[in-house]
């Protein structure tokens, strides 16, 4: 049973968040009567020679101490002697655990809006880059109008800044102080838990301690906002593995972002964009396992609350190797510029123009849309490319065509759509602006 118990292989994770803890804690007792002066010294002392050696990798952990907290207060003691027992009054695990585990996230999302910003500005430099660069836009993987490259990466910025708003959003509900919360009834001792946040970066104090020890509320939001993230990212992903095909040829990745296959030898596989969007698995997996694991939990504390961790850390570790892989990987993307021009030039793609052509002419959209889908269906019969029919032919289905409508292109298509969100090249330029203006 021991080492079923055991949750040392995994809190270590948190031994600085540990120490820090603890030696706010002994400043608390200090100022509640508990220690006097010399013996927060010493304490003090300890912690910090422990600090050192946890920075150092040479701290002795010992799995048969089953965590973190007694590893610690174990060897406090042997470094400082029994003085070091005095440490753990007024305090109980259950909210020791819980405010290392606030420090440990709040550092945690604080990383990932880092790397998502990152991300945002490589999808900025390349939107920037591809700025005047047309391509088909889709729906139902069908093409459906031109639009900008530049617009399509955006699409994608705009996803992550959503995310981080979540994860400033998450920040604001884990930034509340348990310590003081004692096993579940709250300490017995003079403790100033405003003084004690103050010195541990908290900007709130929980204020009911049975919640205060239970509360993983903060676990779930972090995973499920990081399960948002990863869902963009493999929507992203599974464009990058789409457009790498022979069949649509628009982008190529940077070698290191692909591998070749051990028997194919013309292969290059997309490998890093395939294992990032399947990622999203295990990480919506820790979503569910958390959410199942808190379900029904009476108050307070229950050893089930030890299963927070390494789905948690799992989550963390995923999220920040795949951000910063997909921040190297939209880098080196290169863009088959050509091959998106032609694709977007598809007379097709150009029949919603032609309808709202005939709008502008007088005639009612939905005559018009039907009156172009006939005259698109009967070319494609032909075998031919609306870009190629004359104005006689347009004006066998309509008198309302005229000259002008030989006019109409991608480009012409694109910069119609000048309103606010739209693809024109202005806005896409407004948009990128304000992107790097956000950024900052
Ligand atoms: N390892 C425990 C956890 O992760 C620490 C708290 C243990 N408390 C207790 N009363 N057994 O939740």
């Amino acid at each position: 049973p021991s080492s079923f118990l055991a949750s040392l292989s995994f809190d270590k994770k948190l031994s600085y968040y540990d120490v820090t803890g603890s030696k706010a804690w002994a400043r608390a007792l200090e100022r509640a009567g508990v220690l006097s002066e010399t013996e927060l010294k010493s304490i003090l002392s300890g912690l910090d020679a422990i600090l050192v050696e946890i920075s150092k990798e040479d701290f002795p952990f010992r799995e048969e101490l089953e965590d973190i907290h007694f590893n610690i207060e174990r060897r406090l003691i042997e470094l400082i002697g029994p003085l070091g027992g005095k440490l753990h009054s007024g305090r109980s695990r259950n909210d020791q655990i819980a405010t290392d585990m606030r420090l440990y996230s709040k550092d945690a999302v604080s990383t990932l809006i880092d790397a998502l910003r990152k991300y945002q500005l490589a999808l900025v430099n390349q939107a920037e880059k591809n700025l005047h660069t047309i391509l088909p836009g889709y729906t139902h993987l069908q093409r459906a109008q031109p639009i900008l490259l530049a617009h399509h990466l955006m699409a994608y910025f705009e996803m992550a800044d959503r995310d981080i708003n979540r994860l400033q959003d998450c920040f604001k509900r884990i930034d509340f102080m348990p310590l003081g919360s004692a096993a579940l009834a709250g300490t017995a001792y003079n403790i100033d838990r405003e003084l004690l946040a103050k010195d541990l970066g908290f900007s709130n104090i929980t204020l009911n301690s049975l919640d205060a020890v239970s509360d993983r509320d903060f676990v779930v939001d972090i995973e499920y906002t990081a399960s948002m993230i990863m869902l963009h990212l493999s929507r992203l992903a599974e464009e990058i593995i789409l457009w790498s095909s022979v069949e649509f040829s628009y982008v190529k990745s940077g070698d290191e972002y692909t591998s070749g296959s051990s028997i194919m030898p013309q292969k290059n596989n997309p490998d890093i964009a395939e294992l990032i969007r399947g990622k999203v698995g295990r990480v919506s997996g820790a979503l569910i396992g958390t959410i199942v694991t808190l379900k029904a939990l009476p108050l307070a504390y229950n050893r089930d609350l030890q299963e927070d961790k390494e789905p948690l850390f799992d989550v963390i570790k995923t999220l920040d190797g795949s951000l910063s892989m997909m921040s190297g990987l939209v880098t080196s993307l290169e863009f088959n510029v050509q091959k998106m021009k032609e694709n977007s030039e598809d007379g097709a793609i150009l029949a919603t123009e032609l309808a709202d052509y005939l709008v502008n002419k007088g005639v009612p959209f939905r005559d018009s849309h039907g009156i172009v889908r006939e005259l698109v269906q009967k070319s494609l019969d032909e075998g031919l490319d609306l870009k190629d029919l004359d104005l006689a032919y347009y004006k066998e289905s309509s008198e309302y065509f005229d000259d002008d409508v030989l006019e109409i292109s991608a480009k012409s298509a694109r910069d119609a759509r000048s309103v606010l969100g739209g693809t024109s090249e202005n806005q896409v330029q407004q948009r990128i602006i304000e992107a790097r203006r956000r950024m900052n």
